[in-house]
């Protein structure tokens, strides 16, 4: 009767349930005083993360569907643990109704308010990677290779603060989102989970990410949440390209690539981290002291909460070997600066801590940080606190749905258009086919719904594919939905709709996957997806490719047999109204690569390359040769750019910034927009410098005839380069500045 009461007062304010009902957010004096009262076994339990599974109906990853709480198994965790975080759905299993995640979470709040003695709240952290992809209803959005396509920081912050909304309205305050590390390894399986390779425009989405997850009350209100920058560092760029392998990253390239997007979060109060699984240099991350507390704590100023990524503590001891045992593990982990483990499926660690603190091997002042960082974090989420009941008419809306179309809309890119094949007249024949034709999983990717993003169990109800969405358009429109059995018979059953057919579209696709199960050894495309196009080829009709990848795959064999190229990414959900309407003229796409395209498997040199990566066989400087370049991607329109100049071609030490501006023009006949990019070059410096580097960028709509005037403000703090000594200096010297094809430079004193 009691909890009855208890859940339903509480029912669209569950992450507000109070254990200790303040009037008012705790001080730091009261939290210490907290802490103080607490006992060594409590505190080892506040940095405790535990999966869902563990405290779920069933075996752990064979739970009862739908999932609901075992009390006696949380009894447990909470009464002889007493653990301070849960996390996801049990080994990412599936998607909950609203009504399902209520239920768990007033369980855990009301059993912890039983059990627990000390009345600390427990905190839920998620994945809500792409919108609240864990919730029935909720709006996906597109992934973040997707988002940065958009160069449209102030579009993506709309995603994030959504997101945040969403999270608050499923009672989830924590999100480990965004992920920060640098796409520089097209290779990885998480690739599509970046913002693409360049620093630049990383940066900018960092920044949009964090501040529209946590608001501009640092997540302390009822509408935004806790971001958690992952993984810290390194984790995108091991040499294999498999995920959580060994990286070989010199402090001056961690220092000029990898950690930028981290510092730009923590300088804006980016809640939580999380750590690299992986190891840079022969080290473990999480056991790594100089980078969790050297750099992370002393330089950085970072002073929210460290903690580990899935069962990487054992993993020391299991697959690192750089501990002979859990206690050695996690005293080290410990030690090198994590504060919570996500441990996530047994008691093994908290019991291993608590073992050690007793035995006075680590320091109580050292456990008393890392509790107090924990308690801050869940007293700043108003988790201690009695909040207004609150009401979330936002959820799952047609208003975050229109965001999703908008965000895709700005993220498809269009790579080719011969002789302007597209837009496609309205009333022709197509033929479609391909992995992607009929698939919203293929559209959405990993963490959708589930962990791997495969199972169509629980895809949203109502949305297109692109097959469905060309449908509804004013073609005629004929398909093959097994692709792989049509080209077995070389599609003789097919024949007469493709003769019919004015355009064929082929709808490319990786299979959704993500971490080790998305490893592969070779970038480029599958060979039946190569011969499918091949095979289509014969019939002579203009091919429209659509691809909806994971990463760059390598198209270079069948680009030439192509007429246009959609480059898709992960648009998610809308994505198939989006690519129709691309198709048929809807949306006049404005997409830009945030990633150099290679050509070749192993040619997978950046834009932003060294000047003897451009050196080639013959001694000319042709050897950059990528398909498409970074920052690239077509109109239906075009743009002119004209009158390049500088305010002052000296930047003197007094006056240390310059304004570079450009006029751009549509000279087409349709409206569109375009992204100015800003290019510098450090001519000579004391160590090789970039042939160039994304400086800045803005995205402005022009009408047709329409002409803008653009300025960017450039200062001498932009023109740095970690030198020798790894200090981030700017030297004096020439810096040349680029956008299209107009140049102008400047002397820096
Ligand atoms: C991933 C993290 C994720 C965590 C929790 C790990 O396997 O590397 O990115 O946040 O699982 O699901």
């Amino acid at each position: 009767m009691l909890k009855k009461l208890f859940v339903s007062v509480c029912f669209l304010c569950l992450q507000q349930m109070p254990m200790m009902a303040q009037s008012k957010p705790l001080s730091d004096a009261d939290i210490w005083a907290l802490i103080k009262k607490m006992s060594v076994e409590e505190k080892a339990g506040q940095m405790t993360q535990l999966d869902l599974g563990v405290i779920a109906k069933g075996d752990i990853c064979k739970l009862t569907w739908p999932q609901s709480i075992d009390t006696l198994k949380l009894k447990l965790a909470i009464q002889k643990y007493h653990i301070g975080s849960i996390l996801n759905v049990g080994c990412g299993s599936g998607t909950m109704s609203m009504a399902q995640w209520q239920s768990i979470l007033s369980d855990v709040q009301f059993y912890n308010h039983k059990y627990s003695k000390n009345g600390v709240p427990i905190v839920y952290g998620i994945d809500a990677i792409h919108g609240v992809n864990y919730t029935q209803k909720g709006t996906l959005f597109p992934q973040q290779i997707a988002q940065a396509a958009t160069w449209n920081p102030a579009l993506i912050q709309s995603v994030y603060e959504a997101t945040a909304y969403e999270m608050r309205a499923t009672g989830l305050p924590w999100n480990f989102s965004p992920v920060l590390d640098i796409g520089r390894q097209p290779l990885w399986s998480r690739f599509f989970e970046t913002f693409g390779e360049d620093v630049c425009l990383a940066k900018k989405m960092t920044a949009s990410a964090v501040i529209g997850l946590q608001g501009s009350q640092n997540a302390t209100d009822q509408f935004h949440v806790a971001a958690c920058m992952k993984h810290f560092l390194g984790y995108s760029f091991s040499l294999s390209g498999h995920d959580r392998t060994p990286a070989w990253i010199s402090e001056r390239e961690l220092r000029t690539y990898f950690l930028p997007t981290f510092k730009k979060a923590i300088d804006l109060g980016a809640k939580t981290l999380m750590v690299n699984s992986g190891e840079i240099n022969g080290v473990p991350v999480h056991v790594n002291a100089e980078l969790l507390t050297q750099l992370l704590r002393h330089e950085l100023g970072f002073t929210g909460v460290v903690v580990t990524d899935w069962e990487d503590i054992y993993k020391l001891v299991d697959i690192h070997k750089v501990a002979a045992n859990k206690h050695e593990a996690v005293f080290k982990a410990i030690n090198a600066g994590v504060d919570m483990s996500m441990t996530p499926n047994d008691f093994g660690y908290t019991e291993a801590l608590i073992d050690l603190i007793k035995q006075g091997k680590l320091r109580l002042s050292r456990i008393d940080s890392s509790v107090f960082r924990i308690l801050k974090l869940k007293n700043d989420l108003g988790l201690f606190q009695a909040m207004p009941q609150q009401a979330y008419p936002k959820f799952g809306s047609s208003e975050h749905a229109v965001l999703s179309y908008q965000v895709a809309a700005e993220s498809v890119t269009l790579l080719k258009n011969t002789n302007q094949l597209l837009p496609l007249k309205s009333g022709q024949n197509l033929f479609v086919c391909g992995p992607s034709a009929h698939s919203l999983n293929a559209l959405n990717g990993a963490w959708t719904h589930t962990w791997q993003g495969i199972d169509t169990t629980f895809n949203t109800q109502g949305k297109l594919t692109i097959l469905q969405a060309l449908q509804r358009k004013s073609f005629k429109v004929n398909y093959a939905l097994d692709f792989q059995k049509a080209q077995q018979n070389g599609f003789k059953q097919y024949e007469k709709a493709i003769k019919q057919s004015n355009c064929i579209v082929i709808c490319l696709a990786e299979q959704p996957s993500t971490e080790v199960p998305g490893n592969i050894n070779d970038l480029t495309l599958p060979e039946d997806q190569i011969q499918l196009v091949k095979s289509l080829k014969q019939f002579g009709k203009p091919i429209v490719l659509v691809c909806s990848f994971n990463r760059p795959r390598i198209i270079s064999a069948i680009e030439p047999d192509v007429a246009a190229i959609i480059y898709a990414n992960l648009l998610s959900d809308e994505g198939g109204r989006v690519i129709a309407d691309c198709i048929d003229g809807g949306i006049n796409p404005s997409g830009k690569l945030p990633f150099t395209y290679p050509r070749y498997a192993n040619d997978l040199v950046h834009y932003d390359r060294k000047y003897t990566e451009d050196l080639n066989i013959d001694f000319s400087m042709t050897a950059y040769n990528p398909q498409f370049d970074f920052g690239f991607g077509l109109s239906y329109t075009q743009f002119q750019y004209a009158d390049l100049s500088v305010s002052n071609d000296t930047m003197h030490m007094a006056a240390d910034s310059v304004l570079i501006t450009v006029k751009i023009k549509n000279t087409g006949l349709r409206a569109g927009k375009e992204v100015v990019q800003l290019y510098k070059s450090d001519l000579v410096a004391s160590v090789t410098p970039s042939v160039k580097q994304l400086q800045d960028f803005i995205k402005v709509e022009l009408q047709p005839g329409q002409e803008k005037t653009i300025s960017f403000k450039v200062y001498r703090q932009d023109l740095t380069l970690v030198n020798q000594s790894l200090k981030t200096v700017t030297e004096p010297g020439d810096f040349k500045f680029q956008i299209a094809q107009l140049s102008t430079s400047i002397y820096v004193q």
